[in-house]
């Protein structure tokens, strides 16, 4: 992709920019957000971790919406937190004002944008960002399904104390307490989990899954904050989905250091393919 904008400089945001820009899935990260200040120093020190980590995304940090115009797609993790003892659903009169004027924000400056919702309560701030863009539904797209479905497979793993990619898993339904982990359709290695698992244990599991959520926010006692800004939390539940879309839509299956040394290799008839670059062939994928 070309740009890719994360609206909301916080913890979800933060981590999810550092994520985005550590698979190169754009040419160029920015990172908005309302509070001064905030999305430029850490987008600074996200830029500056680039050598390290070795990825060319340009991250910029900023207050005005300017700068995201024209972006393909839009990560929105703006607005407030649950704190302990909190529903999704208490958020809802804060958020849908920042989501109202965020979706503002969006249609104006980036009309073509796909927009994948992470603000809570999530299935309310689809449908406003949905209303106020007037985008087609394809393009505005919820991100949860693939957190709760991580939850649960990662409860799983535990249990069998075994890899989280043997487990085959989905949770269907909305964001919250009714969420339906689909355990008749869930298997280990291809064997179906109720034939390893009893009955009661992964009753335990399904609603730790349904509360998972409310489990990190009460240990946490304030919102989602990881004092490291770093791996694990809700960048790592955002990044599947936007891993598939940057994937199967603009870089085709190679990223920008691949297409930069096919050019490199062309200019200079070389093979680098024993070398280092080898590792980075692939890209983000
Ligand atoms: N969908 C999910 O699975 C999922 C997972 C985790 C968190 N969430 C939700 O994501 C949201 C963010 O969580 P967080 O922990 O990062 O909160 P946070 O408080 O750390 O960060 C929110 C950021 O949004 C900014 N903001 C507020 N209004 C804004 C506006 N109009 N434009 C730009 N930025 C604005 C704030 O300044 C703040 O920096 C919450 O609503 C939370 O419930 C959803």
């Amino acid at each position: 992709m070309n740009k890719i904008t994360v609206v909301g400089a916080g913890n979800v945001g933060a981590t999810l920019a550092q994520r985005v820009a550590e698979k190169e899935l754009a040419r160029e990260l920015v990172l908005v957000d309302v509070v001064e200040g905030i999305p430029q120093g850490k987008g600074l020190d996200q830029w500056e971790s680039a050598p390290v980590e070795g990825f060319d995304t340009r991250i910029e940090g900023t207050n005005d919406y300017g700068a995201a115009a024209n972006s393909d797609l839009i990560l929105v993790t703006a607005g407030i937190a649950r704190k302990p003892g909190m529903s999704r659903d208490d958020l809802v009169k804060t958020n849908v004002e920042i989501i109202k004027s965020v979706s503002q924000q969006i249609k104006q400056g980036s009309p073509d944008a796909i927009v994948i919702m992470v603000s809570n309560p999530l299935d309310v701030m689809c449908w406003v960002a949905r209303q106020v863009t007037g985008f087609p539904r394809e393009r505005v797209i919820g991100m949860a399904g693939v957190l709760d479905t991580a939850r649960y497979r990662s409860f799983l793993a535990s249990a069998l104390n075994v890899s989280v990619e043997d487990i085959q898993a989905m949770v269907l339904g909305g964001h919250g307490d009714t969420m339906v982990p689909l355990v008749s359709y869930t298997t280990v290695a291809g064997i179906p989990v109720t034939q390893l698992i009893d009955a009661k244990k992964l009753a335990e599991i399904v609603d730790r899954t349904r509360k998972g959520g409310a489990e990190i926010v009460g240990l946490l006692k304030t919102g989602r904050h990881r004092p490291d800004g770093g791996s694990g939390g809700p960048g790592q539940e955002a990044h599947p989905a936007v891993l598939g879309l940057a994937r199967r839509r603009i870089w085709g299956e190679r990223g920008l250091p691949w297409r930069a040394m096919q050019a490199g290799r062309q200019r200079s008839g070389a093979d680098h393919r024993g070398g280092v670059e080898q590792g980075r062939a692939g890209g983000p994928g």
